[in-house]
């Protein structure tokens, strides 16, 4: 799916979360795609080294690129200081910006009659309010390029999943957040889309919110059931319908879309 424009002026990608699974995939595809990218993760070593093997990925995928085309950045986002040098270091070195992915985000298993009300913050903190902020504050950017923000959001945000109360609100908010945006940055050009992945075979999310490599599989196979194509989807999956939705040549009359890229999850019983 090249996007022969956007080849020719070099867009720039900034993407969260890109040091394994959906987001490393999306880096590709938009390397793929001849896209300059500002990648992000997380401030701690297993992140760190994902990220420089995402650039080592990106780098492969699309032999045109250079070393200097990719950033690579660590951090917090959840520290709003974070949030703002990631944007104003990836002006600073491409000196534009076209799209935003806000791809970064925790999983948190919890229910109502337990809940505990930090983890509920926790997670409405990174998959929501930062998403909230880094959608704010790329406005200026993007209105220069009439660029674009693809925001990851999950099933989990349109339907009820079981045992997942403050993820499936988090993820709801962020529906929300791409319909309004796309409503009020239409005027300056902006598109504002998400993706709402089912469940996609990327353990390492399930791994760090403390769920047993039992519990991963479990629920693969659980998926069977629950998603009428009979199978959990890949990262890959997840990052091409992203590339689609950021495409100017693809999705130009699309905002305010949230894409379910579920095996049929939502259409379900
Ligand atoms: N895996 C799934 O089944 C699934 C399904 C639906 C939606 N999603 C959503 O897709 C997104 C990516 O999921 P994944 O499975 O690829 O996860 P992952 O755990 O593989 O990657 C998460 C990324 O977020 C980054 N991150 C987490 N907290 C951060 C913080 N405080 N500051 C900076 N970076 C931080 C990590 O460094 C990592 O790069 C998430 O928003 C998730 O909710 C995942």
């Amino acid at each position: 799916m090249a996007d022969s424009s956007e080849n020719v002026v070099r867009k720039v990608v900034l993407i969260t979360g890109s040091s394994s699974g959906i987001g490393a995939a999306t880096a590709i595809q938009f390397a793929t795609l001849g896209y300059r990218l500002s990648l992000f993760a997380l401030n701690v070593p297993m992140d760190e080294d994902g990220l420089a093997d995402t650039k080592d990925r990106c780098l492969k995928a699309n032999p045109k690129l250079t070393s200097d085309d990719i950033l690579t950045m660590t951090g917090d986002l959840t520290i709003e200081k974070d949030c703002h040098l990631f944007i104003e270091k990836t002006f600073e070195k491409f000196k534009r910006l076209d799209v935003l992915v806000a791809n970064a985000g925790v999983v948190s298993a919890s229910r109502l009659e337990n809940m505990k009300m930090e983890d509920f913050d926790r997670v409405m903190n990174i998959n929501c309010r930062v998403v909230v902020l880094m959608n704010k504050l790329v406005i200026p950017y993007l209105a220069e390029t009439k660029g674009n923000i693809v925001n990851v959001s999950s099933v989990a945000g349109l339907r009820a999943c079981n045992d997942m109360m403050a993820y499936c609100m988090s993820k709801a908010a962020v529906a929300q957040l791409t319909r309004c945006a796309a409503s009020e940055l239409a005027s300056k050009g902006i598109r504002v889309n998400a993706v709402c992945p089912g469940v996609i075979d990327s353990t390492r999310i399930f791994h760090n919110a403390g769920l047993s490599t039992e519990f991963h599989d479990l629920m693969i196979e659980r998926v069977k059931a629950t998603h009428p194509l009979g199978r959990a989807g890949t990262p890959e999956e997840v990052a091409k319908s992203i590339a689609f939705l950021a495409s100017e040549e693809h999705a130009s009359f699309m905002t305010g879309v949230t894409l379910p890229i579920d095996g049929g999850r939502c259409v379900s019983s």
